[in-house]
């Protein structure tokens, strides 16, 4: 062989030696990378099915949303001139039952322009329930932004909060000049941190009767309103109508890129177009969004129900799981949201989100398959689950089998341990 004739060989040898050692080595790099929880590259990869049960608002706009969303027409919102926006905000006003409706970028900023607008002069306060999103999830905006004081009231494990301890914070002796101004209260429906819990209408309308007796406004945080109205079979405009105010987000269950109504009288709507601008929230051709949002309230409602189907499917699977690691209130399982608490001291909530998320050998083995199922750890030592429309009842059967792989591993491991 000639020395080139011999060096080509060589060469050749080489590149197929360190091809193999190198596709091993990605082999198992891949490995190392999905078998570890949390990490985002994995989280994309697509190499295991992924069950995301995180929350409603990781879905994604399908092929109709885009589509409209692509064909738009539009205009300067900033001046009125959006058609989209403003067909979307008369059908949002209908629905709702209220004489006008703004877009909002978001859930946030728009629960903040209502406290900004019924809580307008320095001095006054809203009440507000101690585990609401308002006063849990949003920074404190009402102090930090729009210097409004809060005083809070004991959310009962129903969402609602005694009507009683309500009267008694109200601000009775206001104009006394120790004391601010009692303006607003705020209801969240569905209730998040409680678990997709439905406020009764009963509460509502008695809390309406409360709120007028002593002058003061009542907004919903109803980010959820639409899983509320389909678990109660009733038009939303009849939960409404013992609110001034509402803020139902769009890019929930409902399933809008992007997006809040925020809904009251036009007086109320005109104040809040005003604090939309200051907190920087006026949009120009935001028509692409509405177009979504126009799909979101009018086509996307009626899907609800199968998430509630699922959610329910899902929590009574775990009451019945063998061995018994879980506790679910199955009363307490009444929209997309199931809130559930591990029984063994020994499994916190987040190894189990760690277990649920992680695929090993044993459960391909046990199972014939892979799934990553992603879940918080919530309020209280409980885990939360959270069923949309990226969720189909295949996922959800998934889902379950996952639950019920990790129950065991843990009873063996708990077995070996000992
Ligand atoms: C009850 C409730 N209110 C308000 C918000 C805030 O919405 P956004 O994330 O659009 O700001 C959320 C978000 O999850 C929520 O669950």
């Amino acid at each position: 062989m000639s020395v080139s004739v011999r060096s080509l060989v060589r060469c050749v040898k080489f590149r197929w030696v360190s091809e193999r050692i190198y596709s091993g080595y990605m082999r198992a790099a891949d490995q190392v990378r999905l078998y570890r929880p949390g990490n985002a590259a994995a989280r994309g990869s697509g190499a295991w099915h992924t069950v995301d049960l995180r929350s409603d608002t990781v879905t994604e706009p399908g092929e109709a949303m885009r589509s409209a969303m692509a064909q738009a027409t539009v205009g300067d919102d900033v001046f009125g001139e959006d058609p989209t926006i403003n067909e979307l905000q008369t059908v949002a006003a209908d629905m709702f039952g209220m004489e006008a409706a703004l877009f909002v970028p978001t859930g946030t900023m728009s629960n903040l322009i209502a406290v900004m607008v019924h809580c307008r002069e320095r001095g006054d306060e809203m009440i507000v329930g101690d585990l609401s999103h308002l006063h849990i999830y949003e920074q404190g905006g009402s102090a930090q932004l729009a210097g409004v004081h809060s005083t809070t009231l004991t959310t009962l494990a129903d969402g609602t909060f005694d009507l009683e301890q309500l009267e008694s914070k109200i601000r009775h002796d206001y104009p006394d000049a120790h004391y601010p101004r009692s303006r607003l209260v705020c209801v969240e429906n569905t209730h998040t941190i409680m678990g997709g819990r439905v406020l009764p209408v009963s509460f509502l309308q008695q809390l309406h009767s409360i709120a007028d007796k002593y002058g003061l406004a009542v907004h919903m945080d109803g980010a959820r309103l639409m899983n509320a109205a389909v678990a109660l079979g009733v038009h939303p405009s009849a939960i409404l109508k013992h609110c001034h105010t509402v803020s139902v987000c769009l890019s929930k269950g409902l399933g809008a890129p992007a997006g809040t109504i925020l809904a009251g009288s036009k007086e109320f709507i005109q104040r809040a177009v005003r604090a939309r601008k200051a907190l920087g929230g006026g949009m120009r051709q935001s028509g692409i969004l509405a177009a979504a949002g126009k799909i979101a309230l009018l086509d996307m409602m009626a899907r609800l129900e199968e998430d509630h189907r699922n959610a329910r499917t899902f929590a009574r699977a775990l009451t019945e799981c063998d061995p018994p690691l879980y506790h679910v209130d199955l009363a307490s399982v009444e929209t997309n949201i199931v809130c559930f608490c591990l029984r063994v001291p020994g499994l916190s909530p987040s190894r189990f989100c760690e277990l649920m998320e992680e695929v090993s050998e044993e459960e391909i083995e046990a199972l014939d398959q892979g799934v990553r199922v992603l879940m918080f750890p919530h309020f209280r030592g409980t885990v939360r689950a959270v069923w949309h429309l990226g969720i189909s009842e295949e996922d959800t059967q998934l889902a379950i089998k996952k639950a019920q792989f990790v129950a065991q591993r843990f009873r063996l491991k708990s077995a070996r341990d000992r």
